[in-house]
Order: C-alpha cells, then sequence, then structure tokens
C-alpha cells in the first residue's frame, strides 16, 4: 500500500468526562504537550492528509493545535445530534482510498505501529490487544477464527464482559466501507450514541474482510482518567529518556527524572536524579546535578545545582551554578554563582563572581527592570542589586550592600553598610546577665 494514498481521521471531538476536568481531554499533556500532539507527531511520519474532528471546547482544541502545526483539517462534529465515535465520521470528507481512523486518546502511538495497518488487503484491519484487566474497552467478540462484533462494556452481556480481547481504537477502512457503513449507524445503545464500532458487526454481516491485528498494550493504551494519563507519562517518560541515554546522555536513577518531549542534549552531559527539565530546553556538555529545574532554557558547558532552578529564557555559558540559585530571563558567561541568589532580567559577563546571598531586585511592584554587569565584577555576598542598574566591568560590590539604581563605574567599589563597631559588654547588657 502505498502511503501517501493514507488518509487519517483523528477523533478529539469527546468531553473525556472520567477525566473529572473542565479541559478537554485531548489537550491534557503528557511530557509537556497536548495527548493530541503527540498523535498527529507520529500521523505526519505516515500521511500528508490528516483531519482532526473536534466539537467540545473546539476553539482551544484548534488554536493548540495550530500553534503546532498547520497542515491540519479540522471538521467539526454535530455532537449534539450525532453523539460518539461514529458520529465524529459523518461529516468527514476522505480523499484517499484507504483511511486510518485513530481515536484521539492515543498519546503513545508511533509511526511504526500505524505502518503495520497498512500492509493488508482486508477491508477492515482492528486493532486488539489482550487484558488481564479489560475495563472501559470495548470487547471482541471472535467466532471460529473470525471477528464478529465490538460491543461496548455498557452494552456487553455477562458473557461478553468476561471476553479479555478488547479494541484498542485504531481502525484502517476501505473509503467505500466509511462511506456506505457510517450513514446507516445507529444510537440504539446504553450510551444513546452512534459507535464507530458497530460498523464491525455490519460488515461482518456482509462478508466482508475484517482482519484483527494484534498490537502491543504500551504502545496503544488508551487514555480515559486521570490514572491512565499518569500510567502513560511513565511510559512515554521511559521512551524520552531510553532516547537520549542511548544517544549518549548519562542519566542516574533515570526513574526519577522527567525530560519533556522538546528537549535537547549535545555532547557529553550528565543529569543527576531528581532533575526535571522542561520546554524546548538545550543542554550541551554540562553537568545537572540533583534536584535542579530547567525550564525552556539553554544551558552550556556549565554545572547547574545540585537544587538549583532555571527559568525559561536562561542562557547559561561556561558558568557555575551553585545550590539554591534561581535564574530567570538572565544571559551569564563565564560566571560564577555559587549560592542562594536570584538573578533575573540579568545580563551577566565573564569573569563575575556573585556572593552567595546576592539578589537581583528587578521588581518595582509594577514593572521588571532588567540588571547589566559586566566582566569581572565582585558582587559580596548579602548584597540587593535594585535594578534598573548597571555595573561596569570590574567593579566590586561589599557584602551586605543595596545597590541603588544607576551605574557603577569601572573601578569602583559599592559599599551601603554602616561603619563596622564593636559595642563591649552589650550581650550582658542587653540579657541583663551581669
Ligand atoms: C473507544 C471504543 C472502544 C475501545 C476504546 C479504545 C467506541 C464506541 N468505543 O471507547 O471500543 O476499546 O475506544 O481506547 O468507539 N470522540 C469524538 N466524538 C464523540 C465521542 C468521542 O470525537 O462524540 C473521540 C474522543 O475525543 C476520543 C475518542 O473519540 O479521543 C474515543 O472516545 P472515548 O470516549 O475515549 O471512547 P472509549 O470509551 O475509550
Ligand atoms: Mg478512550
Amino acid at each position: 500500500m502505498n502511503n501517501d494514498k493514507i488518509s487519517i481521521v483523528i477523533l478529539a471531538a469527546g468531553q473525556g468526562s472520567r477525566m473529572k476536568s473542565p479541559k478537554a481531554k485531548v489537550l491534557h499533556t503528557i511530557s509537556g504537550k497536548p495527548m493530541l500532539y503527540h498523535i498527529i507527531k507520529s500521523s505526519l511520519e505516515i500521511s500528508d492528509d490528516i483531519t482532526v474532528v473536534v466539537a467540545h471546547q473546539k476553539e482551544a482544541v484548534i488554536e493548540q493545535i495550530s500553534s503546532f502545526f498547520n497542515n491540519i483539517n479540522f471538521v467539526v462534529q454535530d455532537a449534539k445530534n450525532f453523539p460518539g465515535t461514529g458520529g465524529a465520521m459523518k461529516n468527514v470528507s476522505i480523499k484517499h482510498e484507504k483511511i486510518l481512523v485513530l481515536n484521539g486518546d492515543m498519546p503513545l502511538i508511533t509511526a511504526q505501529a500505524l505502518e503495520g495497518f497498512l500492509d493488508s488487503t482486508s477491508d477492515i484491519v482492528m486493532s486488539v490487544f489482550d487484558l488481564q484487566n479489560p475495563d472501559g474497552y470495548g470487547r471482541v467478540v471472535i467466532e471460529n477464527g473470525q471477528v464478529q462484533k465490538i460491543v461496548e462494556q455498557k452494552d456487553a452481556s455477562l458473557d461478553e464482559i468476561k471476553i479479555t480481547t478488547v479494541n484498542a481504537g485504531i481502525y484502517a477502512f476501505s473509503k467505500a466501507v466509511i462511506e456506505k457503513y457510517i450513514p446507516l449507524l445507529s444510537n440504539d445503545n446504553e450510551q444513546k450514541e452512534y459507535y464507530l464500532t458497530d460498523v464491525i458487526s455490519m460488515a461482518r454481516a456482509d462478508r466482508l474482510r475484517i482482519s484483527p491485528l494484534l498490537v502491543d498494550e504500551h504502545t496503544f493504551k488508551g487514555v480515559n482518567s486521570k490514572k491512565d494519563l499518569s500510567d502513560s507519562e511513565i511510559i512515554m517518560q521511559d521512551k524520552i529518556k531510553t532516547k537520549l541515554m542511548n544517544e549518549g546522555v548519562i542519566m542516574q536513577l533515570p526513574s526519577t527524572i522527567y525530560i519533556e518531549e522538546g528537549v535537547t542534549f549535545e555532547g557529553e552531559c550528565i543529569v543527576e536524579n531528581g532533575c526535571r527539565i522542561t520546554g524546548n530546553s538545550l543542554i550541551v556538555n554540562s553537568h545537572v546535578k540533583a534536584g535542579s529545574v530547567i525550564e525552556d532554557s539553554i544551558v552550556k558547558n556549565s554545572d547547574v545545582g545540585p537544587m538549583a532552578h532555571l527559568r525559561p529564557a536562561s542562557y547559561i555559558e561556561d558558568t557555575h551554578i551553585g545550590n539554591f540559585v534561581e535564574v530567570k530571563k538572565s544571559s551569564l558567561k563565564g560566571v560564577k554563582a555559587g549560592h542562594l541568589s536570584y538573578i533575573g532580567d540579568a545580563q551577566v559577563d565573564e569573569g563575575t563572581n556573585i556572593g552567595a546571598g546576592v539578589i537581583t531586585c528587578n521588581y518595582d511592584g509594577i514593572k521588571k527592570h532588567k540588571t547589566i554587569i559586566g566582566k569581572n565584577v565582585f558582587v559580596g555576598s548579602d548584597s540587593q542589586l535594585i535594578a534598573p542598574i548597571t555595573l561596569e566591568d570590574d567593579v566590586m560590590i561589599a557584602a551586605g550592600t543595596t545597590v541603588r539604581s544607576g551605574k557603577i563605574e569601572s573601578g569602583s567599589l559599592a559599599v551601603s553598610t554602616a561603619k563596622f563597631k564593636t559595642i563591649k559588654d552589650f550581650y550582658y547588657k542587653f540579657f541583663s546577665k551581669k
């Protein structure tokens, strides 16, 4: 079968009431991206004609998906009059002779798994797997080696409910099958919905060829509840981290590490236990130490943590970021910030040392302001830099100084603390001990 002759339809119009969430089910995220994003990404690897059926929260679904892809057709289901997965197919127009229909709640699906549906010459190929606990899935009734029908759990008889062979929710149909049977579906069932799965029994009655394709439970897992969401997250995380380790990233206790789908690594990198790296972060030849969080940031030839937090839009190069340092929307090149600092909306240049407890006071209660720190600056411990502020090259800030807005010129020392003195016997007087 020729791949560019395949149309793919993804059903994403359902409410997902079992998620118990105000958010549309297909927009719940796995490894940082909506479930629907993952399915579309795999689908685009094997087809250029992707249709997503929407209805529930359709504006939000279209907006989010359009921010990732610009080549998707959206079709709106008349969910009021034709609810259900069969109803979702009613307004779909099919371009090619073969069509793959995917449920939109299967974020773990891969292009390779989808290709498995394309070899057959049957009228219908449907995915099945065997489960110890088939709860929630449609049961596949097979007699004399032939698929007879799919029975939804809510409609199943006591005997049928015991069947452990279930419908995984992906089907390859010929265009003729869809055009013939979708208009014939009825909603005469427990949920008063138009089930796509009823196409199977109708096609069987007409003696069409229906091939069950045994698929693997992990890749085809459907997400109906928040527990399913977390189970799928574990599987997706395992895939992401295994791939990264195969590409050369060292991970200590990878089961404790969370890395989102858009993160990339280059060179030799180490990620210690308990780290979280999100967004489109890029990590190059760096060591991310235990318990650190890196969000949408770039880290090159640096070490970060333990327990450091790089918030979005941070650029760190040739830099040491130590424990309990928070950086936000800042660029640090050739810098040491070893302990307990907040560096926000700042630009810090080579050879500069940020002492323990230094804070860039970037927010005046209304607006954010920038801090510019030049080369070879020594910022003493426990100093506050009140932005907007510029420290030119070769500046010293004495420990405990509050540097007010403005510019400190090259070569200067800034001190704001009172002159140091000792008061003899003050302790004893204060506590009346002598
Ligand atoms: C469906 C199958 C079930 C199968 C399971 C596999 C039907 C009737 N049942 O059940 O046999 O074992 O998937 O995961 O197809 N959707 C719409 N419009 C609607 C209703 C649903 O587009 O009116 C979309 C949903 O957004 C979802 C997909 O169809 O992405 C599946 O719907 P869902 O309610 O999750 O079906 P299941 O009960 O899981
Ligand atoms: Mg489902």
